[in-house]
């Protein structure tokens, strides 16, 4: 077994599961964090640099560069729906300090993503847990830069057509639709997807949520702080706490193995429906005939799962 550790970018939106998967990938024995880059999505992409810097200070790891991307989706969309991450798109939590943004680099995060895809051929993962903005762009900028990635990992999608921004939709894929189809179709690295239903079949109970930020560390109290507005609105609606970036960390993160079960499949994103536009449509019976572009997860061990968050929260002490 090989024992060199991978090097991971993660591209993200800022929002309170990232930053959980954030810390999660920033503790794995597997990765090392060499870039973060930032996109529109929970919030607006200026608010997104703040939040990433919010999160890495927390981790005491605004050493690793940060680097701010697309503002619009394809389409040219640059609005950010109200959700469940606050209008800060990290639970408007006031106890947190305002970052200093001038360590952003300079570089756009799509010129960073494509140079170090350059300085480092087939050894770079992707870890990708907000609209992939960044990525189609990237690709549309040199077609190439795909092949150069080692693999991808995603949270988007949904494979039932459950929708948790509209009826059939989910929020990543919704963000930017016509991204998610050229990152679908054109990436050509290995790309394994973590889709919404089973990040929701798996969510915790709030007894095990309150185990889990029993753990005193900084970065838990931040997770706690952030997380305190939407907790009280999930529970008042009936919620369990199901953090769907932090799922796609603990299937990255291994032992314990997360992943129970996967399906290699052709899959694209539907640009045109009057009630799908955005949502993930898989060929599960091959009736494209098409090659498959993506590894889906279809089930964790939800234990595993439980444990991967536990050691997380513990090792913060
Ligand atoms: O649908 C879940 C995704 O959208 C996650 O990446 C989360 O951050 C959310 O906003």
């Amino acid at each position: 077994m090989s024992t060199q550790r991978k090097m991971l970018i993660i591209d993200t939106d800022g929002g309170i599961d990232d930053a959980h998967a954030i810390f999660m990938m920033l503790d794995s024995t597997v990765y090392d964090v060499i870039a973060l880059t930032c996109v529109r999505g929970n919030s607006g992409v200026e608010q997104v640099v703040c939040n990433v810097l919010k999160i890495l200070g927390a981790a005491n790891k605004l050493n690793i560069p940060v680097y701010s991307g697309c503002a619009f989706s394809i389409r040219g969309q640059n609005t950010t729906p109200k959700s469940y991450h606050g209008e800060d798109g990290l639970g408007d939590c006031p106890s947190v300090e305002e970052p200093d943004v001038s360590v952003l680099q300079s570089e756009t995060a799509t010129d960073a993503i494509i140079r170090l895809t350059k300085e480092l051929p087939g050894e770079i993962t992707l870890m990708c847990i907000g609209p992939l903005t960044n990525l189609a762009t990237a690709l549309k900028m040199d077609p190439d830069f795909g092949s150069r990635l080692r693999d991808c990992f995603i949270m988007g999608g949904n494979y039932y057509g459950k929708g948790n921004i509209t009826v059939s939709a989910e929020f990543n894929f919704h963000s930017d639709p016509e991204a998610a189809s050229i990152v679908l179709e054109q990436l050509g690295c290995p790309t394994t997807l973590v889709g919404l239903e089973v990040c929701l079949k798996n969510g915790l109970t709030w007894d095990q949520y309150r185990e889990l930020r029993r753990f005193p560390g900084k970065r838990n109290q931040f997770l706690e702080a952030i997380e305190r507005n939407p907790v009280a609105f999930s529970i008042e609606e009936g919620w369990n706490f199901s953090p769907p970036d932090a799922v796609l960390a603990a299937c990255m993160s291994s032992p314990p193995e997360v992943v129970m079960e996967t399906k290699h499949v052709y899959a694209t994103v539907e640009l045109d429906g009057k009630f799908t536009y955005g949502q993930m449509v898989v060929d599960w019976n091959n009736v494209l005939k098409k090659n498959p572009n993506l590894t889906i997860v279809t089930k964790i061990d939800k234990n595993a799962f439980y444990t991967v968050l536990i050691n997380t929260a513990k090792s913060d002490i």
